[in-house]
């Protein structure tokens, strides 16, 4: 196998650090004569650290790789209380029956492959053994897997991304964790802290959990989430990092059980989790909030205004006299403009607020329209939203969501363009998702950088009353109107906004 192809399958990451090793084993308790499982071994780190602290304990490692499991061989050979094998954890058939006897192991930990990648026959066979989970990602079948492979009252600790935490396609997952496991302990940290790895769309945690047979049992447990670590030592000395920077939250489970699709809400702010969870409406009732268009070939259709654009370089710059000034007056504008005169304005990411000068523009030709619609890799989606009047957010935003107008222009993949069903939210939603109050909501939401359309569509609207709608409608259209006409941003408008929006929202 070549090695980027072994890259992809086994993810092997080892956890080359002491501070979460010793956090995790800890976390473990770990008593002479238990029975323990490893998943997916590598090199083994877990089981030296438990295997030096007690010498006796049974334990049984699989692992995929074959060169890691004669490593693992040669390493234990002495060692008449470990078993290696060469197994895949996930389709293993003897793991099947051991959950069907109701788990026989008291402890598991694990540190789960991550982001690997998944043919589609793997992952038909996955969808059959885990029906309703999310197959395309490995880590959250591991975690399941091995909570079913536990006895009542067995614990298991793993490391893994905290996107199981809210995302939508592990709520099947979380609602399985809440009501046959009590969870005792999350700790979130910044990927960066595990050597080798630094993945920026979200960060990584350490569950700690105890499974429970009885459901009711489980919602009455409550459980600490730690937060706000700064670097990877402070692990192994939470409580003096308690009386500093770390922030300790206590959930209950059956609250988080009730939230919308069992999400964990982490806000130091409780109107947030309750205005998410009890509004009337949301954004996804009052608007339709789309992804935009994709050429399949930016570098051949899209042509920036100037060389000097931020990532311009690589694209030809626009003749300005190919440029449409009437395009949104052509009948048919879904099927291209009949004109050397061919090249329309695209609204695309980045995070600038309110208005985005016209600094990109398409080839919109009926020819390149046609390959648009033809080309796989093109996305000629939503089209029946493209020129119309609405906003535009970018999918990714690192600190603060943003929003500018889309005023009956096309907007690419990369924003969610929201357009509203009544005309008269646009400002108000233009001046709702550039403020830190959406911020609070959206990141609450969803803790990762990413803003898709089905987590936008999520966030509560609150309906403003008439005279504060008129009042930012006056605001937004002077923000926009000093940005077009004399370039600059009006900041002390911006924060007469923000202040509204939060009055209004109450948080
Ligand atoms: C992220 S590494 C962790 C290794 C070790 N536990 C550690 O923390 O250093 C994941 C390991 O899982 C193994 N692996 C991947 N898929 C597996 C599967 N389906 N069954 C068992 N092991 C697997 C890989 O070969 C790799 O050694």
């Amino acid at each position: 196998m070549v090695e980027l192809e072994k890259e992809k399958i086994y993810r092997s990451y080892y956890t080359k650090s002491s501070p979460i090793v010793s956090y995790m084993v800890q976390k473990l308790s770990i008593e002479s004569g238990v029975r323990v499982f490893e998943p997916c071994a590598g090199d083994g780190v877990f089981i030296d650290a438990l295997n030096s602290k007690i010498p006796n304990l049974s334990i049984d490692i699989f692992e995929l790789n074959p060169e890691a499991v004669s490593l693992l061989k040669e390493k234990y050979k002495s060692h008449s209380n470990i078993t290696e094998r060469e197994e895949d954890t996930l389709t293993n058939e003897e793991l099947f029956l051991f959950s069907k006897a109701g788990g026989v192991y008291d402890r598991i930990i694990a540190n789960p492959p991550y982001g690997g990648w998944q043919d589609h026959d793997r992952r038909k066979i996955l969808k059959k053994f885990y029906p309703g989970l999310y197959v395309k990602e490995t880590y959250t079948l591991f975690l399941y897997r091995c909570i079913q492979l536990l006895r009542d009252k067995g614990i298991l600790v793993f490391i893994i991304p905290d996107t199981f935490l809210n995302l939508h396609m592990h709520t099947t997952l979380r609602e399985y964790l809440l009501t046959n496991t009590k969870v005792k302990e999350i700790t979130l940290f910044p990927s960066s802290f595990f050597p080798g790895v630094n993945f920026g769309y979200s960060n990584l945690s350490i569950i700690t959990l105890e499974r429970c047979f009885n459901k009711n049992e489980c919602l009455r447990n409550d459980f600490k989430v730690i937060t706000g670590f700064k670097n990877v030592e402070e692990l192994t000395n939470i409580e003096k990092g308690l009386r500093k920077n770390l922030q300790l939250f206590i959930f209950s489970q059956k609250n988080t059980y009730e939230n919308l699709d069992h999400a964990l809400f982490i806000t130091e702010n409780p109107r947030v989790t309750h205005l998410i969870n009890n509004v009337g409406k949301r954004i996804g009732d009052i608007a339709a909030c789309v992804t935009g268009f994709y050429s399949g070939s930016d570098k051949n259709y899209l042509r920036p205004i100037s060389p000097k654009i931020r990532n311009a370089k690589k694209y030809k710059v626009v003749n300005k006299d190919l440029i449409s000034k009437d395009y949104i007056w052509w009948k048919n504008i879904l099927n291209g403009i009949k004109s050397p005169k061919c090249f329309i304005p695209i609204v695309k990411g980045g995070g600038v607020k309110y208005f985005k000068p016209d600094n990109w523009h398409m080839d919109w030709s009926i020819k390149a329209v046609k390959n648009y619609k033809r080309d796989k890799k093109a996305r000629f989606q939503n089209s029946e939203y493209y020129f119309k009047y609405g906003i535009g957010v970018p999918m990714v935003s690192s600190n603060q969501i943003s929003a500018s107008i889309i005023e009956n222009k096309l907007f690419d993949q990369s924003i969610v363009g929201i357009f509203s069903y009544d005309k008269k939210w646009t400002s108000y939603l233009l001046a709702l998702f550039n403020s830190p109050t959406c911020n609070e909501l959206i990141r609450t939401i969803n803790p990762t950088a990413n803003n898709p359309a089905n987590y936008i569509k999520k966030i509560p609207f609150v309906l403003p009353r008439n005279k504060e709608l008129k009042i930012i409608d006056t605001l937004v259209a002077g923000i926009i109107h000093s940005i077009k006409q004399e370039g600059t941003y009006d900041k002390q408008k911006e924060g007469v906004l923000n202040d509204l929006i939060k009055k209004i929202y109450k948080l």
